[in-house]
């Protein structure tokens, strides 16, 4: 299942962002209470759960993949956008109908829905047991207590500091060689389409000692790759609060990717106003932190990015990229992109088109613009783009990526990369897959006693838009 990445054809669809996924374990020790927990949204969230699976393990809780054995049923939501809820919405009824066969099983909802909905779902649809906001996981035992007693239980709170900078995430659903690690929590830009500040509170950056022993307990135990995970990592900093020593993005990139040549270092969510040149600078200078940068552009023109509030224009965004192409050359870029934001017209669009043909992203995560209650966009901007406008535009940004993505693959051709291995391909046991720095998928035959966490180097041969097929040097 590993090459089962979240792109088809390159390209993550808005179904797919919206599917969820099953944590789970090896088969939990008899006797134990298990829980069963489903993950949706971005991959903080998914972060989140591995920390909820620690917190719920420390009193004896284990993990299994199979909701008909759990005493609890958790689903960590997501709010970005209106499908992203009704897809909660819907789980949920099938929690209700499994809750009437095994009454006192708890049924909770974590994460980013918790604030908005926890009233209509706890008070009157009375849908669900127990509703925990994001900032409030180190509650959860006393929370459960209370559920499990028959009350409703809710802590929707948010923090200025909680990062559960030492709660040691148990790893769920892994490969063994890579792993995600949270640097950073909540978010303070402010884009006026993003429901984030409102779900996930302010910013605040973890510890960075914490971070490095985290990422080297994973090498120790065999991982090969983290990702270092926040809304916004370029705006990470951290102030020893003894020494004064000052922390800042690249400095903890360099701490990490220090820690061992073989241990790759990758990070997501740049956000194009911070991103300096000294973090990529830091990138050129370690082998070991990969070429690849998620950049998101969300738009391609100067006045509908200042209506989104993203705090540059296309001019800013294109300097950024020049900088990369300058101080890496071999550095893929990715995007988020809307379409059909509020009084977007047809050549604003037509910009965004313009942007990715310049920009040549390796792939995009592509969105038709949802509106989200109490965003500023809600507050201070008509969703006046009509349902088929937004979507005649999200199918032309697809299909230029899409064909971006082919070419790009298919330039690959006859190139040789360094590629990890990350386990069997998804569509036979006889093939491994793995990326390379660029962060794409690598499909090729197993040779000799090669294994999952091993480096090894492979010759393209063939492309699709979304994998390169190739051999093994
Ligand atoms: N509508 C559509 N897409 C959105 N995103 C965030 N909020 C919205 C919204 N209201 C997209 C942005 C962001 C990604 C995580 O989701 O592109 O970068
Ligand atoms: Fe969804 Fe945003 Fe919350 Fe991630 S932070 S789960 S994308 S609402």
């Amino acid at each position: 299942m590993y090459d089962n990445n979240p792109t088809i054809d390159g390209i993550k669809s808005i179904d797919e962002s919206q599917q969820g996924s099953v944590f789970f374990k090896e088969s939990p020790t008899p006797g134990l209470r298990r829980f069963y927990i489903e993950s949706y949204g971005c991959q903080m969230n998914f972060s989140d759960s591995e920390i909820v699976a620690s917190i719920l393990g420390d009193i004896g809780y284990a993990p299994t993949r199979n909701m008909e054995e759990s005493d609890l049923i958790l689903i960590n939501t997501c709010s970005i956008r209106e499908k992203a809820e009704e897809t909660v919405r819907k789980r949920l009824r099938v929690f209700e109908a499994y809750k009437k066969q095994k009454p006192g099983t708890v049924v909770g909802v974590l994460g980013c829905m918790a604030e908005r909905l926890k009233k209509q779902w706890l008070e009157e649809e009375k849908l669900v047991d127990l509703v925990v906001g994001p900032d409030a996981y180190r509650d959860l035992p006393n929370l459960l207590g209370g559920a499990e007693e028959g009350n409703r239980m809710v802590n929707v709170l948010l923090s200025r500091e909680e990062t559960y900078s030492e709660i040691a995430p148990v790893r769920l659903d892994t490969n063994g060689i890579t792993a995600f690690i949270s640097i950073m929590r909540g978010c303070d830009n402010m884009c006026s389409f993003c429901v984030v500040p409102f779900t996930r509170g302010r910013e605040r950056s973890r510890e960075p000692f914490s971070i490095v022993a985290e990422a080297t307990d994973l090498y120790t135990k065999g991982y090969r790759e983290v990702t270092l995970l926040g809304q916004n990592v370029d705006s990470y900093k951290w102030d020893n609060p003894e020494t004064g020593e000052h922390v800042d993005f690249a400095d903890l990139l360099r701490m990490v990717a220090e820690i061992h040549p073989d241990l790759r270092v990758r990070f997501s969510t740049s956000h194009p106003k911070d991103m300096t040149d000294k973090v990529l600078h830091t990138m050129a200078a370690h082998e070991n932190i990969c070429k690849y940068i998620h950049l998101p552009v969300q738009s391609g023109n100067s006045r509908i990015l200042e209506m989104m509030n993203r705090t540059y224009d296309a001019d800013w965004y294109r300097n950024r990229m020049e900088a990369i192409r300058r101080i890496m050359p071999d550095c893929a870029v990715s995007s988020d992109i809307i379409t059909g934001f509020c009084s977007e017209t047809e050549e604003e669009h037509q910009d965004t088109l313009a942007m990715m043909e310049y920009a040549q992203y390796s792939m995009s995560y592509m969105f038709a613009y949802s509106e989200r209650p109490g965003t500023l966009a809600a507050r201070k901007y008509p969703d006046d783009i009509p349902e088929d406008i937004k979507k005649k535009r999200l199918n032309e940004v697809i299909r230029l990526q899409n064909a971006i993505s082919q070419i790009q693959n298919k330039a690959d051709i006859g190139k040789t990369f360094k590629v990890l291995i990350e386990g069997d391909s998804r569509k036979s046991d006889q093939d491994f897959c793995g990326r390379n720095t660029q962060n794409k998928m690598v499909v090729f035959a197993k040779k000799g006693d090669l294994k999952p966490g091993d480096y090894v180097t492979v010759t393209i041969r063939d492309a699709t838009s979304a994998t390169l097929l190739g051999d093994i040097v």
